[in-house]
């Protein structure tokens, strides 16, 4: 949620905070804004509400903006709505502190009357605009006395850039839960809320921790604890594709990230310099657990948000199916406040692409304060819930820039059937046969993924059928409700058709009353054992009116009798079916979106990385 970015260095700053928040736009898009040192101990400032295009023609692309020091923001609301009064840079009266902020400030209240007390006077409706005072109030010429005094009065959550007029050859850069990354080439240092906004000027990047404080000059930074005790930081070297961060071609992100699958899956499987399939075995090297302690796991707590959250849903499936090890899956939302049951046995397990979610982290928290292990299935290499997390499971994903998650999700599905085989090996709960049928099933995903996507002209022509569509329905047994759950998501998102996801007997509980004339049903049917019943499903919803897609498996033809349009998916093994029944789903929501001409990649409302509560 929000972007920030930062520079300071030779070249001129607007222009490149620009092209970085652009990269950053997909954490908020509401609003942006950009505070630039101008010479006479002047901050030139520029804010706008909509999306950054907005302030990229009002700014010339920088150019009206001269100066080599400055800090940008784009903004996912929290407290006050869109408008220029709540843009960010906020400032104090008069303007000689610059402040850009991801996060809350849960005590902004208390702060803002004590402020108001002092004759401090409030002009937007923003948490934020109290930091800006505060640093006023602490202000007596030292930057980082007045910061690291800020930072021992606010609570909450918070990555910021800071500008001071009179000190315009250093910028500042603070953290607290909220993620911030610097980085430094031989023109200059940056500020980035995450990789993507700088990776075209510097690959090298330093991760700022928790309560830390940077000072970045032309050509050094340096690093403080919030008592202003320096610190010194290695640099990470950030190896990703130069391509990863752009379209390359294609007319969104989003269909960019639905190609990659079959790659995102290969190198999850077999990750460079680390396969996790080594002839028959199944090496999770990160889980740094012998046999026996993966035999004393008697029960796993999935927790995440989101798509995360129903890949989650999969991993119960087939973790439950194969390693029959018990697995609840909660809400990363909900776990933390409903104070689990964790008994001894247990082992957490938080599946996050950005690592940065602020639920999942606060879950995470909450379950290592009680004593338990958690492993972390992440994307984002350096991520909070990578490092607060006591054992990684990377999915090698890469960078995903759409809001809506596609790659990841894949990859989330593959670390956790690796997590089951490994666990059905160890408890001995699959035969030889079953297991080599396995590892030979989860090797052909790749391949048939891409197969799925090489096939996508009859899906956009089926999709283009229901661009007016008003309610759209997704139904499932087993694991195919899991896949049903993501199929919904993905469609309501990115189209804004409303849309739901029923386990297949559930719908006439109550749901099927929503049934009218012509009503879109997706019945996912890929469990040969479920095939009758998801029929008997579709024939109830059929007889209300329902215009019922099925997708199911290629050797299911029968189902053609009865659903009015089918999608097939290629063979795989019963507890793999969600890694290529998605695929048809995702396609079928982006051609939706496309035909309504919705913003594909940055749907209303929404942000990637959802950094507050
Ligand atoms: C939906 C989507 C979200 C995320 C959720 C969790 O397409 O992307 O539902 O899955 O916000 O995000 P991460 O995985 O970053 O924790």
């Amino acid at each position: 949620m929000c972007g920030i970015v930062g520079y300071i260095g030779k070249e001129q700053a607007a222009p490149i905070i620009l092209d970085g928040l652009a990269k950053l736009e997909y954490r908020g898009y509401d609003s942006a804004g950009m505070a630039i040192a101008g010479e006479d101990h002047q901050i030139n400032y520029k804010k706008a509400v909509g999306r950054l295009k907005v302030l990229e023609e009002l700014t010339h692309g920088g150019e009206t903006m001269p100066g080599t020091a400055g800090i940008g923001h784009t903004r996912w609301a929290t407290h006050g709505a869109p408008s220029d009064v709540n843009s960010h840079p906020h400032f104090n009266k008069e303007k000689t502190i610059a402040v850009v902020h991801n996060g809350i400030i849960e005590n902004y209240i208390y702060l803002r009357d004590y402020l108001m007390k002092k004759g401090y006077e409030f002009i937007s409706q923003t948490d934020t605009e109290v930091l800006a005072h505060m640093l006023d109030y602490y202000y007596k010429g030292n930057p980082l006395e007045a910061i690291t005094k800020v930072m021992h009065r606010v609570e909450g959550s918070y990555a910021l850039g800071v500008l001071f007029a009179d000190q315009p050859d250093q910028l500042f850069a603070v953290r607290k839960d909220s993620p911030l990354i610097v980085g430094q080439n031989e023109d200059g240092c940056f500020i980035a809320s995450d990789v993507p906004a700088i990776l075209k000027y510097t690959r090298k990047v330093y991760f700022v921790e928790n309560q830390e404080v940077v000072r970045l000059r032309e050509d050094h930074m340096h690093f403080y604890t919030i008592d202003e005790e320096e610190i010194h930081k290695e640099p990470t070297l950030i190896d990703w594709d130069a391509n990863a961060a752009e379209k390359c071609g294609y007319e969104h992100f989003m269909l960019k990230e639905m190609y990659e699958q079959p790659k995102a899956i290969k190198e999850t499987l077999m990750p460079q310099n680390n396969p996790r399939i080594r002839g028959d075995e199944i090496t999770i090297e990160e889980l740094d657990m012998t046999d026996d302690e993966l035999r004393a796991i008697k029960k796993l707590h999935i927790v995440a948000c989101g798509s995360a959250y129903h890949a989650g849903v999969t991993g119960k499936y087939v973790i439950e199916g194969l390693a029959r090890v018990s697995v609840e899956v909660d809400l990363a939302s909900e776990f933390r406040y409903r104070n689990p049951i964790l008994e001894e046995g247990s082992m957490v397990i938080v599946i996050s692409q950005s690592g940065e979610t602020a639920d999942t982290l606060a879950a995470l928290r909450e379950s290592k304060a009680r004593g338990f292990k958690v492993l972390g299935i992440v994307n984002v290499v350096g991520s909070s819930i990578a490092r607060e997390a006591d054992k990684v499971m990377y999915t090698w994903a890469g960078p995903e820039i759409a809001v809506a998650t596609t790659k990841a999700y894949s990859a989330q599905l593959i670390a956790l059937y690796l997590l089951a085989m490994k666990l059905a090996r160890v408890n001995n709960t699959v035969t030889k046969e079953e297991y080599q049928k396995l590892l030979c099933d989860i090797k052909l995903l790749p391949d048939q993924v891409e197969l799925l996507l090489n096939n996508k002209n009859h899906i956009q022509k089926f999709a283009n059928r229901y661009i007016g569509a008003k309610d759209v329905f997704f139904i499932g047994r087993g694991i195919d409700y899991a896949i049903s759950l993501e199929g919904s998501l993905k469609l309501k998102e990115i189209s804004y058709i409303h849309s739901e996801a029923y386990a297949a007997g559930e719908l006439k509980h109550g749901t099927i009353s929503l049934i009218e004339d012509k009503t879109l049903v997706a019945a996912v049917s890929t469990q040969e054992a479920l095939y009758q019943k998801t029929i008997s499903n579709m024939l109830e919803l059929k007889a209300r009116g329902a215009f019922v897609l099925a997708v199911t498996n290629e050797d299911n033809k029968a189902i053609e009798k009865e659903a009015d349009y089918v999608i097939y998916i290629p063979k795989t093994n019963a507890y793999f079916t969600n890694s290529l029944a998605i695929i048809p789903l995702q396609l079928f929501s982006y051609y939706v979106s496309l035909g309504k001409g919705c913003d594909v990649d940055k749907p209303r409302n929404l942000a990637k990385s959802v950094t507050v509560e």
